[in-house]
């Protein structure tokens, strides 16, 4: 097994089959094994410097009813909420005060927030902040509106394929949500010149091993610039309430092999990562990840944000835990940098 891992640090691709053995085949000792070499090449290109993107969650207004997710349409057991533009102003104030160089706009598929309301926004961000990063993460959209907000000034799209199945991904969307047209959109994002992140929910019901095998493809194929993963976590108002949740080593190991396929791919250690292990996050870091995401949203609304259950960080102020993720990095050898943390064309030297 060990060869197939050295294979994929040097090729940067492996044969299904290839996938699959290493997937069949986890024990902790071959994840140790994917963990020091995936740290190895991280360091090649990254450092031990771990980028932060302030995370503002701006509408919990969602138009689709995804089966995993807590905003779905369905769920009635929240209260629906929309920051103003002053709100996200303030908050992007706060995050670049504490050091934050990317704001990722993240929400529901809203109707509200047309373009002729996004594109203002768009603009006011990076008139204000000419020299941070502004990330979407805001759903499907047409091609003209990617390119509209491109245009406004946003740099990067955060878009999950959530799994590279047809029918698995029928299996996790009602029937108005296809897998062709989530490819389309990221295709679209990618030819109008976003940084593009695609990614999965490890452990989502009905997946199998095939359906990781062909996420590991498909992120292989289109060589996002980055890729964010995380373990399905169920939540109590969805028909997905009693399902169980992913598995976290599993994960951990998986952000290992999409770092060795892409050494220079930006990935973040999600929050879903820390709510199901108090050290869940490090231990990202130490699987390979780069990135971390905390919560820039006004602490009065993250109770409303709850796509999963249990989420961490829903009562902590912005600056206690850029303060407390400092130190977890720090403990385990690693510093956190104020900087746009672009995807690197060429090695680091640090
Ligand atoms: N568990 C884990 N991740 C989830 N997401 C949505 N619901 C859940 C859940 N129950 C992920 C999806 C989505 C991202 C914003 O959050 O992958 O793309
Ligand atoms: Fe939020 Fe630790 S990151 S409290």
């Amino acid at each position: 097994m060990k060869q197939f891992i050295e294979q994929l640090e040097h090729e940067n691709k492996l044969p299904p089959e290839t996938y699959k053995a290493l997937l069949e085949g986890y024990t902790s000792e071959l994840a140790e094994f994917v963990f020091s070499r995936a740290q190895a090449t991280r360091e090649k290109y990254y450092g031990r410097t771990i980028y932060l993107r302030g995370l503002i969650e701006f509408t919990n207004h969602c138009q689709n009813d995804c089966y995993y997710c807590g905003i779905r349409k369905s769920n009635r057991d929240l209260t629906r909420y929309r920051l103003t533009p002053e709100t996200i102003l303030a908050c992007c104030h706060k995050g670049y005060q504490l050091g934050f160089r990317t704001f990722v706009l993240q929400g529901g598929e809203d109707g509200y927030f047309q373009d002729e309301k996004l594109i203002p926004l768009i603009e006011a961000i990076k008139t204000a902040y000419p020299d941070c990063a502004l990330t979407l993460s805001i759903g499907e959209k047409s091609y003209s509106s990617y390119l509209a907000y491109y245009k406004a000034g946003a740099d990067r799209y955060l878009l999950r394929h959530e799994t590279a199945n047809t029918l698995h991904y029928s299996k996790l969307h009602p029937k108005s949500l296809t897998l062709s047209k989530r490819l389309q959109c990221l295709n679209d994002l990618k030819d109008i010149g976003y940084q593009v992140g695609m990614g999965f929910m490890v452990g989502s019901p009905y997946q199998s091993i095939d359906c990781l095998v062909e996420d590991l493809l498909l992120i292989e194929r289109f060589k996002p610039e980055m890729v964010g993963i995380g373990p399905f976590i169920p939540h109590h108002a969805t028909p997905f309430a009693k399902e169980v949740a992913g598995s976290i080593e599993l994960t951990f190991y998986l952000i290992g092999l999409i770092r060795l396929m892409h050494p220079r791919v930006l990935l973040p250690a999600t929050t879903a990562l820390g709510t199901l292990d108090p050290n869940g996050r490090e231990k990202g870091i130490l699987a390979g990840a780069n990135v971390l995401m905390p919560n820039l949203s006004p602490v009065d609304v993250r109770k409303n944000y709850l796509l999963y259950d249990n989420k961490i960080c829903t009562g902590e102020e912005a600056a206690e835990c850029q303060q407390c993720l400092k130190n977890r990095m720090e403990n385990i050898g690693y510093q956190i940098v104020v900087s746009r943390g672009d995807y690197t064309t060429s090695p680091s030297v640090s």
